[in-house]
């Protein structure tokens, strides 16, 4: 099931100005699954932020429609099954940390019963107990988030929505978080994050989509757009034979020795076979064979200067 489901929706800021007007979302379709880390990314300015507005009808959609939770985007139902941590949030920094959880628990119909515990509850599942007590103007980047995470989290919410939930978090910190949104996965929310820490990326989404200039240019799991077709790890005992070299070299066969074997680029399936029998021809014991793949930092840099050639 569909837990969001965005269909062709644009956003133009400004539209009636001619100077001014600018094109953040251009016909944006996708689905996010229940129960997935789903990962949004993209350059500055690639109309991130303004989607997650969108979907919460912070900012109103110039075309397009969409649902969240089974209801339409922008439904106060919806929203109230969803925990959200805004880009740059600033709470009054008068009040310490498990007032600020009090006062957003009250906001969003936590009752009485369960408030005292769900607001204790919280402040340990971001390592900010020891902190309660003190005013957020003296809390640090990291705290700051970590309390905004658990603000996220107070009224129990069926679909997270993260607005770079790790940005200014320590190392240690943001191994900690990562956990809490695999356990909360676990525990069978959605969660929706946008990331510019692809490394991190990588270890926890399920699925992502790339996002430029406010178009939707890659969508599906790591797997899917890290794995480099034709392109394939083959495992040998000892170095590729000089006769073999030099055919290759002859027939334009792209190889590179590596630690352990080769990385050859292929065209096709028979390519690689081929491949294959001319190195058992040459006596070369073959240890594996894999598709190659890349890190999602790499193909992130990738598509996004091809789309800028483009
Ligand atoms: N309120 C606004 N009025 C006018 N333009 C806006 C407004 N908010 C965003 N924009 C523009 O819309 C585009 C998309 O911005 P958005 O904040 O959605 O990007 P983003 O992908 O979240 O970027 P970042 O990674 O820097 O957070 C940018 O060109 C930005 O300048
Ligand atoms: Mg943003």
């Amino acid at each position: 099931m569909s837990i969001i489901h965005a269909e062709r929706i644009s956003k133009v800021y400004n539209p009636r100005s001619s100077k001014n007007a600018v094109t953040a979302l251009s016909e944006l379709s996708l689905d996010v699954r229940e129960g997935e880390i789903f990962g949004l990314l993209g350059p500055n300015g690639a109309g991130k932020t303004t989607f997650i507005k969108v979907l919460l009808e912070i900012v109103f959609p110039s075309s397009g429609t969409g649902s969240m939770l089974g209801e339409k985007i922008g439904s106060a139902r919806a929203r109230g099954r969803v925990g959200y941590l805004p880009e740059n949030h600033r709470y009054p920094d008068f009040l310490t940390g498990a007032q600020v959880l009090r006062y957003f628990a009250r906001l969003s119909g936590v009752g009485d019963g369960t408030l005292k515990e769900r607001v204790h509850d919280r402040l340990k599942l971001v390592g900010m107990e020891e902190w309660h007590r003190v005013k957020i103007r003296k809390y640090s980047k990291g705290m700051m988030q970590r309390i905004g995470l658990a603000q996220a989290l107070i009224n129990d919410p069926q679909l997270v929505i993260l607005d770079e939930p790790t940005d200014g978090v320590d190392p240690l910190g943001r191994k900690q978080i990562r956990d809490l949104l695999m356990h909360l996965r676990d525990e069978g929310k959605t969660i929706f994050l946008n990331s510019h820490l692809l490394s991190e990326v990588e270890m926890i989404c399920d699925r992502v989509a790339i996002l430029n200039k406010g178009r939707l240019i890659r969508i599906g799991t790591v797997e899917e757009l890290t794995t480099q077709e034709n392109q394939y790890r083959i495992g040998i005992e000892g170095t590729l034979p000089e006769a073999l070299r030099l055919e290759w070299e002859a027939t334009r066969v792209n190889v590179v020795e590596e630690d352990g074997g080769l990385l050859v680029a292929l065209d096709d399936v028979p390519a690689l076979n081929t491949a294959l029998d001319q190195l058992r021809n040459h006596g070369v014991l073959i240890t594996g064979i894999a598709q190659n793949r890349q890190s999602l930092e790499d193909m992130f840099i990738d598509v996004i200067s091809r789309e800028e050639e483009a």
